[in-house]
């Protein structure tokens, strides 16, 4: 089945109302997307990659907006290990997740070295819980779904 409902946001910080692509794009299934302009793509079935010039838009895609963000190092040996559960986990729980306002993402602090440091990244792998673009807590487990997984539903 294909989900193909795109949702128009109003960003109240900046001045002018940034509207939806009319154009539909594939999907995989159970995929939505949320297209909000400024390079902000949501996608509910994957781990949504952020920049810096997407990272404040996509915290705060919608009042009460909790994420789960893993920074990582592409070429740090336990981020490497991380990446197919990471992604497993995105793919399995992301569509539920976004049904109460929890998105799943991830920033590569290789190539966006500020952004982790502002986020006082020290170690990668690091998932970081997220809630109205504010740092909560760090998610410390062994890295493994059944972890992430029992994280995000005490959530629900
Ligand atoms: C979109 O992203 C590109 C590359 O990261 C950046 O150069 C550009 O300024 C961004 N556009 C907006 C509107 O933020
Ligand atoms: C954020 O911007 C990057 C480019 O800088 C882009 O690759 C990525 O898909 C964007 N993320 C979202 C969630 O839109």
């Amino acid at each position: 089945m294909m989900f193909l409902n795109s949702v128009q946001l109003l960003f109240a910080a900046t001045a002018t109302a940034v509207t939806a692509s009319a154009i539909p794009q594939p999907l995989e299934a159970g995929a939505k997307t949320y297209n909000a302009g400024i390079n902000l793509s949501i996608t509910s079935a994957i781990s949504n990659i952020l920049t810096p010039s997407n990272f404040t838009e996509a915290l705060g895609i919608e009042a009460g907006a909790q994420w789960l963000i893993k920074f990582y190092s592409p070429t740090c040996p336990y981020s490497k290990r991380l990446a197919p559960v990471w992604e497993e986990f995105a793919k399995t729980c992301g569509e539920d997740a976004v049904s109460k306002n929890i998105y799943i993402g991830e920033v590569d602090c290789k190539a966006n070295g500020y952004l982790c440091q502002q986020n006082d990244i020290s170690g990668y792998p690091t998932v970081l819980y997220f809630k109205d673009g504010q740092p909560i807590q760090e998610v410390i487990n062994d890295r493994t779904f059944v972890e992430y997984d029992a994280f995000l539903k005490q959530l629900y």
